[in-house]
């Protein structure tokens, strides 16, 4: 099992330089740059008083806002401190004996899946299929899988799953009574977010589970704050009976509520990304040494194309530049990093830095 050491560890990193943590330009947590928005910093200072009660163990104010920003159910919701937390108790509520997850993928399916025992597959992504997910998948859905674990768009790949690949894998997984697990953390980042979700599946596949977190797009990592969609209620009262009461805090709960429905936001986001990650990729795209993989979302996957620079990482941080190794994922090796797409100034700064480390050496 891989350890899971995750990007965005600036206090660690700042103590090594000799520097504050905010003096680390950080790269390697994929979080959008315009920072927490304005409409819950308000609310936050409005409602300070929140402190001074219990939450609603239930969330319901929230579950009623996820609810209609995806437009379904709220039956269908379950909410949880983080993304990180809905997947610990999904796992523990389906308890898989074998699961199948793709390599590279995120390191925290692994550590849930040991938690309860559970047996773990890898269906191994093909660098020379720029680590797309192929038809090759099907395949390894043997019968004596009963969960598979799929994250799109992959982290660190950044690369989202054909739509007809998928519709054969949720067709596959109901027929052979698969449980089937999609991460969509990032789906905010992608362009048509909503056509490319697998939400609108729940009513038809009650095998499906889909885990959304809000600390990305919404640049709240600090509050911790996520949900899960699944069409299958049975499965929703056995997560809840596994689930520890409040552990989402007040503030929390409060952000889920005001920033799902914050347009102004939401599209001030998407224009961002949508012209840096076109910056970044082409910035990229200049420099010989690297191969930078098509990203969908809000990271791109790099790879060093010459030995000497693995070390690339220790050379950013000279500059107070941090990047994600993705050395410590299955199937990546050291010649491999992730980094985040930030504002246009850090990102001309990487550019920057990026040539300093290959031209200068
Ligand atoms: C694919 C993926 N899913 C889930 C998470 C966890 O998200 P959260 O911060 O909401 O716990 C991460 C965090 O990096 C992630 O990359």
């Amino acid at each position: 099992m891989k350890i899971a050491k995750h990007g965005g560890n600036i206090y660690e990193v700042a103590e090594k330089l000799g520097i504050q943590p905010s003096e680390v330009l950080d790269f390697s947590a994929n979080i959008n740059p315009l920072g927490v928005p304005t409409s819950f910093r308000k609310a936050l200072i409005e409602n300070i008083s929140l402190i001074e009660s219990y939450p609603d163990p239930y969330y319901q104010r929230l579950i009623q806002a996820i609810g209609k920003y995806h437009q379904i159910n709220p039956n269908y919701i379950t909410v949880g401190n983080g993304a990180t937390e809905i997947i610990f108790s999904m796992i523990s509520a389906l308890k898989p004996k074998q699961a199948l997850i793709l390599a590279p993928t995120f390191l925290e399916y692994e550590r849930a899946l040991a938690k309860v025992g559970c047996e773990v597959h890898y269906y191994r992504l093909k660098e020379e299929l720029d680590f797309i997910v192929d038809e090759g998948f099907l395949k390894a859905l043997h019968e004596e899988i009963d969960l598979v674990i799929l994250c799109n768009p992959n982290n660190p790949t950044g690369q989202m799953i054909h739509h007809e690949i998928m519709d054969k894998i949720l067709d596959r997984c109901r027929e052979q009574r698969i449980n089937l697990m999609i991460d969509e953390a990032f789906n905010e980042f992608l362009d048509c977010p909503d056509e490319k979700s697998m939400i609108s599946r729940i009513e038809s596949y009650k095998n499906l589970y889909i885990i959304r977190s809000l600390t990305k797009f919404f640049a709240l990592p600090g509050l911790r704050i996520g949900y899960g969609i699944s069409g299958n209620l049975d499965m929703l009262q056995k997560i809840a009976s596994v689930k520890e009461p409040w552990t989402i805090n007040s503030f929390a709960a409060l952000a889920g509520e005001v920033v799902v429905k914050d347009q102004e936001y939401i599209c001030c986001s998407k224009a961002w990304i949508d012209t840096e990650r076109e910056f970044l990729f082409e910035g990229f795209q200049g420099i010989p040494q690297i191969k930078a993989y098509r990203p969908a979302a809000n990271y791109i996957l790099l790879k060093v194309l010459d030995d000497q620079y693995v070390f690339l990482q220790e050379k950013l941080l000279e500059k107070n530049i941090l990047i994600r190794s993705c050395s410590n994922y299955e199937n990546l090796n050291k010649s491999y990093f992730r980094v985040a797409i930030k504002d246009r100034e850090a990102n001309e700064k990487l550019i920057r830095a990026l040539r300093e480390v290959f031209y200068e050496g």
